[in-house]
């Protein structure tokens, strides 16, 4: 079979990483891929919002299975397209990824159909986003309706503060036309934790439990970021909490939105927040979680071809979906200055040493390579070095071990990553 991943981060590089060790796939192409992804796959300079002209490449090279990696093209109906040129392809159509598209359809459908989420009102007029933040008071949280490539939310301590997020996205336009409409929540306090589940529209398989780290320095200190590092399984979700997410949310919205005439297939991430054992939706993502992705890759066993393929097809309820005991974390390695500006083409060193690890996987981000063959840096977030290890405690010594080898100038990485778990583990 000829595959076709389109993205090119460390997520994009953990799903062909796994792909490529399926006997049943004969070549994997990228747009536009990366220099790690380079080593396994054909990439192609086509970037991964130009549905054109991706439609055009999966035609005239025949593609048997196209896998979409990041949110934009979905919500740009990439799977409505190529479906309807009779290409198979993997993720939810343009309606179903409306559940990432509009935080509004999205929280609307949670509270028609009784998913525990928090109070929200949506707006298109600033004035009545205003008076709603004076009356209801701070901490408050304001975001974009759309896609803000995860820029477009602010909580807000204060209700000046809220009123100048208000602004700064009506008014000055900062996320662009997501803000034409603005979605105000209730702050939800608690301990995040991402929750994943495979879909045919009907069969919900859950993934391994994940946590991310968004903010960009140890502590959670400084502005939120696209995750600077992951770890599954996440304790906070014990096995009650596990089965009640599944039974109060991820069953509830795949059965909603088929109920909604928007069947959804594919992954299904549900960013939660958890409060004395209480799980709500802060928001669904259509697509795999990175950096959760790199450590949930790692641990899943077999092939994961056939799953995604069931997922299309309706036949989830046959597949096989196993996964290693052993925890995995990832440690993001981001250029310096990042998520505000950043320099690109730093030569990256001790990628090599670091490779050879054993049960560590380098996943590249943003990495090329220059002129002289040299893998460089190409972005913020660059490498996710993602370890699997017999306990958290050793997946982390082991993937921080790997992180110590590589180096560029500038380079940042959060020292934390894990702690969150540890923690909880030393409560049981
Ligand atoms: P989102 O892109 O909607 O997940 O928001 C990005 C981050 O903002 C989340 O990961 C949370 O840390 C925070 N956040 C979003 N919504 C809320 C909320 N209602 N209450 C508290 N924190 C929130
Ligand atoms: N890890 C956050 C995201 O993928 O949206």
């Amino acid at each position: 079979m000829k595959i076709l991943v389109i993205g090119g981060g460390g997520r994009e590089h953990a799903l062909i990483w796994k792909l490529s060790q399926s006997n049943k796939i004969s070549q994997i192409y990228c747009a536009p891929g990366n220099a790690g992804i380079a080593e396994l796959a054909t990439c192609v300079p086509i970037p991964a919002n130009d549905l054109d002209a991706l439609l055009a490449f999966a035609l005239k090279e025949e593609i048997d299975l196209t896998v979409v990696g990041p949110e934009e093209p979905l919500v740009n109906g990439i799977v409505d397209l190529f479906s309807e040129h009779e290409l198979k392809i993997f993720g939810p159509s343009k309606l179903a990824a409306e559940i990432e598209g509009s935080k509004t359809f999205c929280k609307n459908l949670l509270k028609k159909y009784g998913i525990p989420s928090g109070d929200f009102a949506s707006f298109d007029n600033i004035d009545d986003a205003i008076e709603y933040i004076y009356h209801h008071g701070a901490p408050i949280v304001v975001k974009a309706d759309g896609l803000a490539a995860g820029k477009g939310v602010i909580v807000a301590q204060t209700v000046e503060e809220a009123e100048s997020a208000v602004y700064t996205i009506m008014r000055k336009k900062a996320f662009g036309a997501a803000g034409e409409k603005i979605i105000i929540e209730e702050f939800l306090d608690g301990e995040e934790a991402s929750f994943l589940v495979f879909t045919d529209g009907d069969i919900v398989i859950p993934m391994v439990t994940s946590q991310d780290h968004k903010p960009i320095f140890d502590g959670d200190q400084g502005p939120n970021t696209g995750g600077m590092g992951a770890y599954s399984p996440a304790p906070v979700i014990t096995d009650g909490l596990f089965r009640r997410i599944m039974n109060d949310i991820m069953i509830p919205t795949v059965k909603a939105m088929a109920a909604e005439g928007r069947k959804y297939k594919g992954v299904l991430y549900a960013g939660l927040m958890i409060k004395e054992g209480i799980p709500r939706v802060l928001e669904f993502n259509a697509r795999f979680g990175d950096p959760e992705a790199q450590p949930l890759l790692m641990r899943l066993q077999g092939d994961l071809l056939p799953v995604l393929e069931a997922c299309i097809t309706g036949h989830l309820a046959k597949a096989m979906v196993s996964w290693d005991e052993r925890p995995a974390v990832c440690v993001v390695m981001a250029s310096g200055g990042y998520p505000g500006a950043y320099e690109k083409g730093k030569v990256i060193s001790g990628l090599e040493a670091a490779g050879k690890l054993e049960d560590v996987m380098v996943f590249h981000a943003g990495t090329t390579t220059n002129e002289k063959g040299e893998v460089v840096t190409n972005g913020g977030r660059v490498l996710g070095v993602t370890a699997l290890g017999a306990t958290i405690p050793e997946a982390i010594e082991r993937s921080y071990e790997a992180v110590k080898l590589i180096s560029w100038p500038g380079v940042q990485y959060r020292r934390d990553i894990g702690q969150k778990a540890l923690k909880r583990l030393q409560h049981f």
